[in-house]
């Protein structure tokens, strides 16, 4: 049983308390007016009773459906992964599974930035500027599937010196962007921060 639901049942017992305490009060009260308001004010108190004993139910039968909604621990933990980069070198690639999908953490060296960021935008398909897709320049955090049809592109290939997709022939440049052939735009960038100098958090 979760804590939240046990606070829940807590919060029922105690105000079934109430409810009895306060039809005991009532009824000491009413016992000394006129029959005809005993009665009347004797009703309303049941009617009040009844109203908040059949909300409560209705919340304890419907909480457990809610609470169950809740992701749990292990959904949670896979929401957002940490990933260690400290060893990787200049000029070198990890790839890491984000939830089901490749997440390319490239170190880039001094001449990819440059060339990254001395693209004129005119020329880019989906133009977008380098220092937008990154939070560090030396790093490049992005979704490593094809935007075309969803195939994983290879590091250190094709025309631009960035990624190049074998399935139909997409060529992406050192900022993954997209220069050449069928992709229609940029490959993504996840949601990511740094949460030191060597951790990265994705999610
Ligand atoms: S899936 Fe990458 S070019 Fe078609």
């Amino acid at each position: 049983m979760s804590i939240s639901y046990t606070i829940l049942v807590t919060i029922i017992a105690l105000l079934i308390l109430f409810l009895c305490l306060s039809w005991v009060f009532v009824s000491i009260k009413v016992a000394n007016k006129e029959q005809k308001e005993e009665t009347a004010e004797r009703r309303y108190f049941l009617y009040t009773a009844s109203y908040a004993l059949g909300a409560v139910a209705v919340g304890a039968a419907a909480w457990p459906l809610i609470d169950q909604m809740n992701p749990d621990a292990s959904v949670k933990a896979l929401a957002t992964t940490e990933v260690d980069i400290s060893s990787i070198g200049l000029g070198k690639t990890i790839t890491v599974l984000w939830r089901g999908k490749p997440i390319f953490i490239r170190r880039r060296t001094q001449e990819e930035i440059s060339e990254a960021q001395n693209v004129n935008l005119n020329e880019l398909k989906d133009p977008q500027k380098d220092e937008d897709r990154v939070k560090k320049s030396e790093w490049l955090v992005m979704t490593g599937v094809c935007t075309h049809l969803g195939c994983v592109p290879l590091g250190n290939k094709g025309d631009f010196g960035g990624w190049f997709c074998p399935c139909h022939g997409s060529h992406y440049d050192t900022s993954g962007r997209i220069r050449k052939g069928p992709a229609p735009t940029n490959l993504e960038i996840p949601k990511y921060e740094f949460v030191d100098n060597n951790t990265i958090k994705i999610g």
